[in-house]
């Protein structure tokens, strides 16, 4: 894992809203991602990049990952939004999110545009991220391209409202857990989208549940991609946060347990001289301390352990 900051729970806060934005100050989201995009009328879009700057200059948002949404390469604001709010805010911003990726070309524009600004600044060229929506067929067929056409690239963010539309899905709440198709709606795109972020080293993060005065149903949601190891899940509103840190942090039974075959796969290598042994039960091989390696390490990157 690359020094990104955690992503459990990742706030969308309208990028028209000041009030909103001084609240996320306060709340206990792992990020906060001032949206340009779909939480913003078309008709604020051009003053909300104003009203992001100012509240990236003036709250202390403290170790929380900030990032901002800006508008798809095929709207009339993308260019300005990264334009305005990276000369002005740059150095406040972990990353920019790309909404409704389809091809490496426009991760290249984006990671082309940053890189520029990066270097008229004085700036460490590449320190600002990305992380790309995939939202839309197209998208979703052109994920391994997408994931890997920057190094910039710090995740790939599941659109379900947008892919829903974009497939014909009928569905008519963002994140709907449950549909009347036997088995999951949305298990395909949750694997095709894990594979590609894995592959090229990136996070894998769930999209938003809408109904949020819902929270079984937000439970139901997270859950589906917490067990398929994704790092995180967009919230919309404050009621939400709370029960998605839990979702997406490791059980600490489990980090101890990973810490355990760990250290009796050591002893039984370096000390005995054994490749396969007992633990607990169970046999362990080099592919256990693989899978408890992983454990441990996602462990120790959300402060289990004590590292
Ligand atoms: N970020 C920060 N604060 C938020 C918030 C958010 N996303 N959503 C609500 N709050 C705050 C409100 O400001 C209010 O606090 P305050 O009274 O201290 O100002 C408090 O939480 C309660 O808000 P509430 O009255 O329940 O919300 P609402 O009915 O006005 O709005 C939504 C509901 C869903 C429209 C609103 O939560 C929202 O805009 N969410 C984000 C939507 C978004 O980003 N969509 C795009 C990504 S999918
Ligand atoms: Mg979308």
């Amino acid at each position: 894992m690359r020094a990104i900051k955690p992503h459990r729970s990742c706030l969308s806060v309208p990028g028209s809203s000041a009030r909103m934005q001084a609240k996320a100050a306060t709340l206990e989201a792992d990020q906060v991602l001032f949206d340009l995009e779909d939480a913003t009328a078309p008709s604020e879009k051009v003053g909300a990049r104003a009203v992001i700057v100012e509240s990236l200059r003036t709250h202390d948002f403290g170790q929380r990952c900030i990032s901002v949404r800006v508008n798809g390469t095929d709207t009339e604001w993308c260019y300005r939004d990264i334009v305005e709010v990276v000369e002005a805010a740059g150095d406040r911003i972990e990353s920019l999110i790309l909404p409704k990726a389809e091809s490496s070309a426009d991760v290249h524009f984006v990671d082309r545009l940053i890189g520029q600004i990066e270097l008229a600044r004085g700036w460490e060229v590449g320190r600002i991220g990305l992380e790309v929506l995939i939202e839309s067929s197209r998208g979703l067929q052109q994920v391994d391209a997408i994931a890997s056409a920057s190094p910039r690239l710090h995740a790939l963010i599941f659109g379900p409202g947008d892919l829903s539309a974009s497939l014909g899905l009928g569905q008519l709440t963002i994140g709907m857990p449950d549909s009347g198709y036997e088995g999951d709606i949305w298990h395909f795109a949750f694997m095709r989208l894990l594979v590609a972020a894995r592959a090229n080293g990136l996070l894998a993060i769930d999209g938003p549940y809408a109904a949020f005065a819902d929270l079984d149903g937000l439970e139901r949601s997270a859950r589906r991609t917490a067990v398929l190891g994704f790092d995180g899940k967009w919230v919309i509103h404050p009621t939400q946060i709370a029960l998605v840190n839990r979702a997406y942090s490791p059980d600490p039974a489990v980090y101890a347990r990973a810490e355990g075959i760990l250290a009796a796969y050591r002893q039984a290598t370096e000390g005995e001289g054994r490749g396969a042994v007992r633990f607990e039960g169970e046999m362990i091989d080099e592919a256990t301390r693989k899978m408890a390696e992983a454990v441990a390490r996602r462990g120790r990157w959300l402060g289990l352990g004590g590292q």
